[in-house]
């Protein structure tokens, strides 16, 4: 099922999205030469974002994974989700969940075309065009009260999107939002990029806004500020490759070859340089996390005595920052 809730204005091919140049490094097909343009340039200055956009892929995979298999959620909404690839959130979650029912939400109107085409007879499954930064309009949509039970845990992703969420646009405050409307029991995943360096940080944020990018490159520190309250699950807040790595996980589709080899150009050359200029890499950094507290507080508190005696490990993080093993 779709539905577009932002006036549909078309899809212009001959300026490049975020969402195609994205889904090019990895390994779409759905994508265009002003698209690929885009990606090669960034590429020039940021090789190290071919790996950054992949390994992102494959976490992807790997929290749905654990958040069906073995949290037991059975809700997802994907908040910037992209371009359908392999391994969608819903084609992921109903593998491990087969009653898994999942909202999609991107920006960009070319993923609601394609989302239109891939999901037109799953009646569990939708897409939503709308903006993350008008999160109550997600939260309240028709599609997502048809799909979503706000009653039950919810695991909310925003996966490698937090860097198109700048601090004026008050992150904190859509995660805020997100976390108070989603039942105990409920997760948050997170990805954006870091660096511990901020030229480096200012160096992105600079060339990837001079591409027409919205772009925020955070620190880990600052990545943490944003997801305070919320209770990590180990290995807590890591780089994408070191939350429960799978070397057997399914790969993703090959490489496009004209990316790998500017990056391998580039990369090799930036090696030299870092000899004499240490070069810090960006990185993608993760949760998931996972939520308590929100609407119903005191209710909330005691779904979660019950939930904690069935799940020993899980913590209650009260709003001050207190945390009692009982949840209380
Ligand atoms: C890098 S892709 C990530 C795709 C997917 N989440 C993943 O991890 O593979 C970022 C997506 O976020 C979308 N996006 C960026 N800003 C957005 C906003 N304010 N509201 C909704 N979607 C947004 C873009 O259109 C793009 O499809």
């Amino acid at each position: 099922m779709v539905s577009a809730e932002l006036p549909f204005s078309g899809v212009r091919t001959d300026i490049p999205s975020p969402a195609r140049g994205y889904g090019w490094m990895l390994g779409g097909k759905d994508n265009y030469e002003a698209d690929r343009q885009f990606v090669r340039q960034m590429l020039k200055n940021l090789p190290e974002a071919l790996d950054a956009a992949r390994e992102n892929r494959l976490f992807l995979y790997r929290v749905v994974r654990h958040l069906a298999a073995e949290a037991g959620i059975r809700q997802f909404i994907d908040m910037g989700c992209g371009l359908p690839t392999d391994n969608n959130v819903h084609q992921v979650a109903q593998r491990f969940a087969p009653d898994s029912r999942v909202v999609y939400v991107d920006i960009d109107p070319i993923v609601l075309a394609h989302g239109r085409a891939l999901l037109a007879d799953d009646d569990s499954t939708t897409v939503i065009r709308a903006d993350i930064r008008q999160v109550e309009e997600i939260l309240d949509h028709p599609e997502t009260k048809r799909l979503i039970d706000f009653d039950e845990p919810v695991a909310v992703l925003f996966l490698s999107v937090g860097h198109m969420l700048p601090d004026k646009d008050d992150p904190r405050r859509i995660l805020q939002t997100v976390i108070d409307r989603i039942a105990p029991g409920g997760y948050i995943a997170f990805t954006q990029a870091t660096s511990d360096d901020p030229a480096h940080r200012a160096l992105m944020n600079s060339q990837l806004s001079a591409y027409g990018l919205t772009w925020q490159t955070r620190s880990p520190q600052e990545v943490q500020a944003l997801l305070a309250g919320l209770e990590p699950v180990a290995p807590g807040l890591v780089d994408v490759n070191d939350w429960r790595p799978d070397p057997d996980q399914p790969p993703l589709p090959p490489r496009p070859r004209r990316a790998e080899a500017l990056r391998r150009r580039l990369q090799a050359q930036q090696g030299r340089l870092r000899v004499r200029r240490p070069a810090a890499q960006a990185r993608l950094i993760t949760g998931p996390w996972q939520a308590h507290g929100g609407a119903g507080r005191a209710k909330a508190r005691r779904r979660h005595r019950r939930l904690a005696e069935r799940t020993r490990w899980m913590r209650f993080t009260a709003p001050d920052g207190r945390t009692s093993p009982e949840g209380g």
